[in-house]
This record gives structure tokens, sequence and C-alpha cells, in this order.
């Protein structure tokens, strides 16, 4: 995805049969309005604790299905590769690394936004898990090609 202009260019020819294009746009705008947000939140909380720019944050989020047919969903975050918050899916709370002010921070500030958490929890355990499989179903000729036990799609 471009991040600034907001489309997803399909690098795979059944990437986009996976899902509707309605499906497609409501992702691109999810995706969209969630960096916007997360940029908000962290120059604010930046300014706050009179940390300094630039730093790097990478997040690390998706589903995986697993062999026995079970979920497993993930989100983590790290500023210039030290771990920031992370998502606890299991009881929708975030979780800050230790020791960390800024982590704390903005910690606190995602816990307080029940209902952005409340759909990035729907959307990493529902959604995410739906669309997966079906794009196992749409890309299956091609992932057995390359030869994956276990394609991570996400
Ligand atoms: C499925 O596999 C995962 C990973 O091996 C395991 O942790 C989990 O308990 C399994 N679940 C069931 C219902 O077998």
């Amino acid at each position: 995805m471009d991040c600034g202009t907001r489309p997803i260019r399909f690098h795979q020819p059944w990437a986009r049969q996976g899902l509707s294009s309605k499906q497609w746009g409501d992702l691109e705008k999810a995706i969209h309005l969630y960096l916007v947000l997360i940029t908000q939140t962290i120059v604010s909380v930046v300014q706050g604790t009179g940390a300094s720019f630039p730093f790097v944050i990478q997040i690390l989020t998706g589903c995986e299905i697993l062999p026995n047919g079970t979920s497993y969903s993930f989100y983590q975050s790290t500023r210039d590769r030290h771990s920031l918050v992370r998502f606890n899916l299991d009881t929708g709370e975030w979780v800050a690394a230790p020791g960390d002010e800024m982590a704390q921070q903005v910690c606190h500030s995602f816990s307080q936004d029940r209902g952005t958490s409340n759909r990035l929890r729907f959307l990493l355990q529902n959604t995410c898990v739906a669309e997966i499989l079906s794009f196992a179903y749409y890309g299956k000729g091609a992932l057995k090609r390359q030869g994956e036990a276990r394609p991570v799609l996400a």
C-alpha cells in the first residue's frame, strides 16, 4: 500500500480475487485511518515526554492458521528495534515494554480508545482469519509451488 495515496497494489494476481472490492476498500480505509491515528498518538506522546525525533516505529501484525486448524493473531511494535507496546489479543489489553516511559504513555493512550482497540481485535481475530482462508483458497496453486509447508500470509 502507498500510505500517502492509499491504494493497495497487488503483487500476485490471485490476491485480488481473495476479497471483494468492497472488502479491499474497507481494508484500505482501516489501514489508512489506523496509520494516521497511530502517528498522531505517538507525536503527541513524544511532545509530552520531551523525547526527540527521529525514530522508527515498526509494527508486526497479522494472523496465522495453524496445522490443527486453530488460529493465532498477533500485534507487536518496536521503536528503533526495542519493544514498545503489544496487544494481548486474548484479553484485549495493551501491554507496554517494561521500564520505557514512552511505551507506558503510548499504552495508556491506546488503552483509553476502547472503540479502536475492539475494532482492531475483531479485525485480527475474525476478519484476518476469514480473509487468510480465502487467500489460501485462491492462491493454492501458487503457494504450493513455493513449497511452503505453512504459508504465512499476514
Ligand atoms: C493447535 O496447535 C497449537 C500450536 O501447536 C497449540 O498450541 C494448540 O493447543 C493446538 N490446539 C488444539 C485445539 O489442538
